[in-house]
């Protein structure tokens, strides 16, 4: 069966390191704090290399093919819940919306992580909600990403987390978006 390329090496590694360190440092809060900021460091940078790639990187990996205007994103949800959404060789819409909130929620994690170190934030209670909270809320999006990817390999018949490891698809038939 012919193969297309879609994810380059640096989507994939950059993908399952972030889950990676997403885990240890999701594992390791509270119970060790080192291992937990750094992990947390790494996240964030994972992130800022991402945002990067996103406007350099190859075609499937560039912001500019797989963001969408929120009303294209609100009519692939809908068709979703018809059973009726396009198979796309790369993110769909509704994934690739949900890529933007997550790499902003990841930022935003150890971001406000970072800030619990400075002398202006140490120990301030606050600022530790604030952090529970947005990772808390970070988490949450990752249930639902992963919840996205779970339907979207049933609905098109294919292994997307193969994709994301491996790089390469089935090829678009005639009502595939490539
Ligand atoms: C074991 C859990 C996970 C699985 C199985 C998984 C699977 C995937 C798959 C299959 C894709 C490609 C979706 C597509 O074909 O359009 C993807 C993309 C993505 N996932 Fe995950 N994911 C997981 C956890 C996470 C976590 C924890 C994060 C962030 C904290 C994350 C962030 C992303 C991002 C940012 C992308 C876009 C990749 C890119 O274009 O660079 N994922 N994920
Ligand atoms: C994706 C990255 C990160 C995730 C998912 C994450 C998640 C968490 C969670 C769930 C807690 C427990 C909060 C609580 O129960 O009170 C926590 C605490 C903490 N995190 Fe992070 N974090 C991340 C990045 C960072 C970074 C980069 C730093 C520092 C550079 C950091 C510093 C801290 C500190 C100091 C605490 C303890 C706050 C307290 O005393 O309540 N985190 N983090």
């Amino acid at each position: 069966m012919s193969r297309v390329r879609v994810w380059d090496p640096l989507v994939r590694l950059f993908h399952w390191s972030l889950v990676l360190s997403f885990a240890v440092a999701w594992l390791s809060a509270n119970l060790w704090e080192d291992v937990h900021v750094w992990a947390g460091y790494v996240a964030g940078a994972l992130v800022v290399v991402r945002i990067a790639w996103g406007f350099v990187g190859t075609s499937y990996a560039r912001f500019s093919q797989f963001v969408h205007p929120p009303r294209a994103v609100l009519t692939y949800l809908k068709a979703i819940a018809r059973g009726t959404e396009p198979r796309y060789l790369g993110h769909n819409p509704a994934g690739g919306a949900m890529i933007v909130v997550l790499i902003l929620a990841t930022l935003a994690t150890a971001f406000t992580g970072w800030l619990l170190t400075t002398d202006a934030f140490w120990g301030v209670r606050w600022m530790q909600h604030v952090h529970n909270i947005v990772a808390h809320g970070l988490i949450l999006l990752v249930a639902f990403h992963v919840a996205g990817v779970v339907l979207a390999c049933y609905r098109h018949r294919e292994n997307l987390v193969a994709a994301m490891i491996f790089g390469h698809k089935r090829p678009s038939s005639a009502e595939d978006i490539s």
